[in-house]
């Protein structure tokens, strides 16, 4: 038996992948916005091959994966302990400027370092040194972060510059629903991230679902469960691009991504179970996106349209590769 976690210090853990979800949501929402604010007008900008905001959008993706990596080993952590893994993010923020951005930043990062600092401390206290080691090195990276957002928010501040003129071929964009089905999808590729992302690491932490029983299973070192959480890697490889081109477009069309978790997911409590629950969030999905190319088919926004074409294929391979093991 590794060592005992009470709830409370189990808590402790969850909070920090509350935290996790909030800012590998945020940094990626904040990478994709740069297509909106980025200002081709400015003079330092326009002569050179690269801007402020695509350099600093390229360390917002690279800090947003760092955060994924947190999350997932953190999640894995907590399912060895005993515990499970919230799905719950904090309060994702975006801002509006490239400081704003940058200001978020430190104050979450500050509160990261502060809240892990704790966390390290009772690691120590009950003997918990895989975690103790394992936050140790997550702590040098949060301190990383907050240094390069300190530098971009001391930054000297952005000119402020008038809108420029609308042109007809947008119009479209300015029907409300439109762009809240836009964030439906949106909120489902978040959602099915969370699930499957939880599901892989709960498979491969949770000490029932590690067991090998066959004879072939303990030979190969594998099982169901892990050639689920496998699939589950991949799976949501291709949901984080999902989600990444869809809030991109809706800042290139000038609208503003909400980052929420619709539907909530649903994690279960065996491989079987996950592949049921993820066929139904595929199916979600196949649904939905079929009536944004419907509808972005009547505004003609071919763009959007074509990019869901593209994307409900990758949905459908999904939902038939949890079919092929669903029983
Ligand atoms: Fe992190
Ligand atoms: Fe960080
Ligand atoms: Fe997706
Ligand atoms: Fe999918």
């Amino acid at each position: 038996m590794i060592v005992k976690a009470t709830d409370e210090y189990l808590s402790l853990l969850n909070k920090s992948v509350a935290r996790e979800l909030q800012v590998s949501a945020q940094y990626m929402l904040q990478h994709t916005k740069m297509e909106k604010l980025l200002r081709k007008v400015i003079k330092e900008n326009y002569l050179l091959e690269t801007t402020t905001y695509e350099e600093f959008g390229k360390v917002l993706k690279d800090f947003a994966i760092q955060e994924m990596k947190h999350l997932g080993a953190i999640m894995e952590r907590i399912y060895i302990l005993g515990g499970e893994a919230t799905t719950k993010p904090d309060k994702v923020v975006i801002g509006n400027s490239l400081k704003e951005m940058a200001k978020l930043g430190v104050d979450a990062e500050v509160e990261a370092l502060e809240m892990y600092r704790q966390i390290i401390e009772a690691a120590k206290e009950i003997g918990d040194r895989e975690t103790w080691v394992m936050f140790s090195k997550i702590y040098g990276e949060e301190e990383n972060h907050l240094l390069v957002f300190q530098d971009y928010a001391a930054m000297e501040d952005e000119p402020d510059l008038p809108e420029p003129p609308e042109s007809d071929w947008r119009s479209i964009f300015n029907k409300t629903e439109y762009i809240s089905l836009l964030n439906k999808a949106l909120a489902s590729e978040i959602s099915a991230i969370v699930q499957y992302t939880n599901q892989h690491e709960k498979a491969d932490g949770l000490d029932r679902l590690r067991k090998k029983k066959a004879p072939l299973e303990v030979a190969t070192g594998k099982n169901k469960a892990s050639v689920v959480s496998d699939l589950l890697k991949k799976v949501f490889m291709d949901e984080m691009n999902h989600m990444e081109m869809i809030s991109e477009r809706i800042y290139e069309i000038q609208k503003e991504a909400i980052a929420t978790v619709d539907p909530l997911p649903k994690i279960g409590n065996d491989e079987n179970e996950f592949l049921r629950l993820d066929r139904d969030a595929e199916n979600y999905a196949i649904v939905l996106y079929r009536k944004i190319i419907d509808e972005a088919t009547k505004l003609g926004d071919i763009k959007t349209k074509k990019m869901f074409e593209e994307i409900i294929q990758q949905e459908e391979e999904h939902y038939w590769s949890f079919d092929d093991y669903a029983v």
